[in-house]
């Protein structure tokens, strides 16, 4: 049985979305076969070149006329932050399924305008770690006791030159948030996920590099701009103290201008009966250490998470782009069973309002409790 997909916005995300539809059924056989329909970009020449690149049908400028085509069933949308509302919700009232990329708009408000009776994956990518779900299943096992407090940082270097451009990244009007909606999401959906709802926060938040360059003509990623100086409209960092539930207290930090720690994303957890850690740049290795769990490192292995559907035997590194295969899979067997898998808009929601409370007690400095509207 086969699938009928299009992707919109043929970045970075666009072409990883389009990859993993190409992979899924080499590591889930049982899955329908995703069809490549048709790519959108408004580059002139982009969602072409991708046509040729990746075997879709068609190519257009205009997202909008994918959804007069019958033939597509389900749509990624890969497009920049301030565009997941608009396309969102076409696609979603179009009754089509959607796979949309964190953090699902500017605003809890946008990713709750979203709605349609297909199914919506978003792109939480690092909850699909092998070793994310190991530690998730300990924590459940009680592996470490009830945990007390935690610390999650999401650090990265994409921004750290003041050379590097101004692109929709840094702007409030597109891209909303800075790397609190980038990153910081990230870190906000791994916090719910391993330990439950985040009820209330304080948090400060800082501008490092207040003016960047232009990009000259249009950008493909992350560039270097060399156009006019303008100003930086979203943090570049931010901290935050949250208060869960379960009254755990954890430390949330996210940087896109953390000179020299490229990607470093990870969480250590502390128990009242042991600690365990993780670092994304090693993704397959959990540190552990707790009376009922060996000390130190130890790789994971089929029966951890997803792992076996990628590889035969413990310590065989599996990579970023594995994750979203993973997410294509969760995304299709929704599709196939009717039953939400993996990351769903309400966490995309949730955790935009946790998000919204943070940037509100980082303007405001006071403590805020995450609202539900
Ligand atoms: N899950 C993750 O780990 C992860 C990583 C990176 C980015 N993202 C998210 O993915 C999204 C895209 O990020 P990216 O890094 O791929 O950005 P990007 O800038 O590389 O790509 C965005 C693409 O969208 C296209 N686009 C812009 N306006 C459009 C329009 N009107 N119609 C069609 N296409 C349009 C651009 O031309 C570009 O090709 C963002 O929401 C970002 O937060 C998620």
């Amino acid at each position: 049985m086969t699938f009928g997909v299009a992707v919109i916005g043929m970045g970075w995300m666009g072409r990883v979305h389009t990859q993993a539809y190409a992979r899924v059924r080499h590591h889930y056989p049982d899955l329908p076969a995703p069809e490549l329909i048709a790519v959108a970009d408004d580059v002139p020449g982009r969602a072409a070149s991708a046509a040729r690149q990746f075997g879709f049908a068609r190519s257009t400028l205009d997202w909008r006329e994918l959804l007069d085509d019958p033939r597509i069933e389900a749509v990624s949308v890969t497009a920049p932050n301030f565009l997941h509302r608009e396309i969102g919700a076409a696609v979603a009232a179009s009754g089509r399924h959607l796979w949309i990329e964190k953090p699902v708009g500017l605003s809890a408000a946008d990713a709750r305008a979203i709605t349609g009776p297909g199914q919506v994956t978003v792109g939480f990518n690092y909850r699909h770690a092998p070793a994310v779900a190991r530690a998730r299943a300990l924590l459940a096992d009680g592996a470490i006791g009830t945990v007390t407090h935690a610390r999650f940082s999401f650090l990265s270097d994409y921004a750290a030159s003041p050379d590097d451009a101004l692109t929709w990244r840094f702007e409030r009007e597109r891209g909303g948030s800075g790397v609190l909606g980038d990153l910081g999401s990230h870190a906000v959906d791994l916090i719910r996920h391993l330990l439950g709802e985040i009820v209330s926060t304080s948090a400060a938040s800082a501008i490092l590099i207040p003016q960047r360059r232009r990009p000259l003509g249009v950008t493909s990623g992350h560039e270097r701009g060399t156009g006019e100086l303008g100003a930086v409209e979203n943090e570049d960092w931010v901290g935050a103290l949250l208060r869960l539930g379960s009254g755990a207290r954890v430390s949330l930090e996210a940087s896109r201008v953390a000179t020299g720690s490229p990607n470093a994303y990870g969480f250590q957890i502390h128990g009242t009966a042991g600690a365990l850690s993780w670092d994304f740049r090693r993704m397959g290795e959990l540190r552990a250490g707790a009376a009922t769990i060996p000390a130190g490192p130890f790789s994971v292995g089929p029966g951890d998470g997803e792992f076996g559907a990628f590889q035969p035997g413990a310590a065989i590194p599996m990579s970023y782009d594995d994750l979203k295969v993973v997410e294509a899979s969760l995304f299709l067997r929704s599709i196939a069973d009717g039953t939400p898998h993996g990351p769903t808009l309400a966490d995309a929601i949730r955790a935009a309002e946790v998000l919204e409370a943070i940037a509100d007690s980082a303007s405001t400095g006071r403590n805020r409790f995450v609202v539900s509207n």
